[in-house]
């Protein structure tokens, strides 16, 4: 089969590899890739976001299966476009990726059908949000509606701030039309937890547990960024909370989307808090998690193609989907400066793949002689597995220490907070 996926960062790396597994796959187009995945997919210089031009290269090309990792295409209805012109695809319509593309859609659905979330007020005018804040107990939390390249979330720590906020998305449109409306939320506390799930809108089967590192230092510190690594499984998430997610959160939200005229197909992404009341969801994402998936699939011991299908041919119910027990590691390795400014075009020494590390490239490119450069904030995903938790985190930090390039920064302690609670 002619397979191709859309999207360009370490997720999407991570996807093709684990593509290129099944016997079926022949060939992989990455639209538009980067540089590092060169030897694993065929890259073409089409945008994620160019819709049009996706479906006319997937029609030239006789691609059989396309694969659309990123949120944009999918809330731009790349996944509609795509199975308008018959070519079957992985990922959910337009309509089904407001549950990410619209932070009002998504809290509104979760009050209908009684599904756990943090208590919150909706403002669609800023005289209504300001007044509301008059009274509202901080620390709170300000959404704006839309996308906004996962920056539409402040924890403010006082009505001040909380403020200032509201301001910036309402008047100042710091994220553009993203900010007509925003979420006033009540803030929770507790371990958080990201689920990966399957459905295709009936069935909805779960993927390992992990957990995300978004602040840019560690120690939690520093500004919150798309992720500077993470674990698998994550050790919070038990047995019996995930039997409470799966009947207070996963199904339900399953049905809700059925009950909205939107069923979900593709990957659900939970993301959730483990409070004192219960597990309660944070956000709901319509795609792969970034560097979620990058410890999630490395630890898939069935066919990804096989469940991709399944889960389009709604026929999830009678596929295999089934983990390793062991753990998995990934440090994001990111330019100095990364999430605000930082330099690029830096030669990028990696070490080579083996039976138990793996380097998802995220930002980097070839130059004219094919030296790998670096090109991004977020560089690469060194990861790596082992049969624990310790030994998946040993393993991935050894593989970091044979890796370099300038001005390179990484966490020293993805992984110390899981490994402190299995202590
Ligand atoms: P997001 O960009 O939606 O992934 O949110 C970024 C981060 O903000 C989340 O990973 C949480 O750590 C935090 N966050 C979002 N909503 C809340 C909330 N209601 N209470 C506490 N923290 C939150
Ligand atoms: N790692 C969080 C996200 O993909 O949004």
């Amino acid at each position: 089969m002619k397979i191709l996926v859309v999207g360009s960062g370490g997720r999407e790396h991570a996807i093709i590899k684990a593509l290129k597994k099944s016997p079926e796959a022949e060939k992989i187009y990455a639209l538009p890739g980067n540089g590092g995945m060169a030897a694993d997919a065929e890259c073409v210089n089409i945008g994620a976001k160019d819709i049009e031009g996706i479906v006319k290269f997937a029609q030239e090309n006789a691609v059989d299966f396309a694969v659309v990792a990123p949120d944009d295409p999918l809330a731009l209805g790349a996944v509609d476009a795509l199975e308008a012109a018959g070519i079957p695809s992985f990922g959910p319509t337009k309509a089904a990726a407001r549950i990410e593309a619209s932070k009002v859609f998504s809290k509104n659905l979760m009050e209908k059908y009684h599904i756990p979330t943090a208590a919150c007020h909706i403002s669609t005018d800023m005289q209504d949000a300001l007044s509301y804040l008059e009274s509202a107990p901080a620390p709170i939390v300000i959404k704006a509606d839309g996308l906004a390249l996962g920056k539409g979330v402040v924890i403010a720590k006082t009505r001040e701030e909380a403020k200032a906020a509201v301001i910036d998305m309402m008047e100042n449109k710091v994220f553009g039309d993203s900010g007509n409306r925003v979420v006033i939320e009540e803030f929770l506390e507790g371990p958080e937890v990201s689920v990966l799930a399957f459905t295709d809108g009936k069935t909805l089967k779960p993927m390992v547990s992990s957990m995300d590192h978004k602040r840019a230092l560690d120690d939690d510190q520093g500004l919150n960024t798309g992720g500077m690594g993470t674990i698998a499984p994550n050790p919070f998430y038990t047995e019996e909370v995930a039997a409470r997610c799966m009947e207070e959160i996963f199904i339900p939200t399953v049905k809700a989307m059925q009950m909205e005229g939107c069923p979900f197909k593709g990957c659900l992404y939970f993301g959730l808090m483990l409070t004192k009341d219960g597990p309660k969801v944070i956000e709901y994402n319509c795609r792969f998690g970034d560097p979620e998936t990058q410890v999630v699939l490395p630890l898939l011991k069935s066919d990804l193609l096989t469940i991709f299908q399944a889960v389009r041919n709604e026929t999830l119910a009678d596929c295999q989907v089934e983990f390793d027990t062991g753990a998995a590691c990934c440090v994001v390795m990111a330019s100095k400066g990364y999430p605000q400014k930082y330099e690029t075009g830096f030669p990028i020494t990696l070490t080579p793949d083996t039976d138990t590390v793996t380097t998802y490239v995220a930002g980097a490119k070839l130059d004219e002689q094919g030296h790998l450069l670096t090109g991004g904030g977020r560089v690469l995903g060194v990861t790596a597995t082992g049969k624990c938790l310790h030994c998946a985190v040993k393993n991935a930090y050894e593989a970091v220490e044979k890796t370099s390039f300038a001005n390179a920064y990484y966490r020293k302690d993805i992984g110390r907070r899981a490994l402190n609670k299995e202590a």
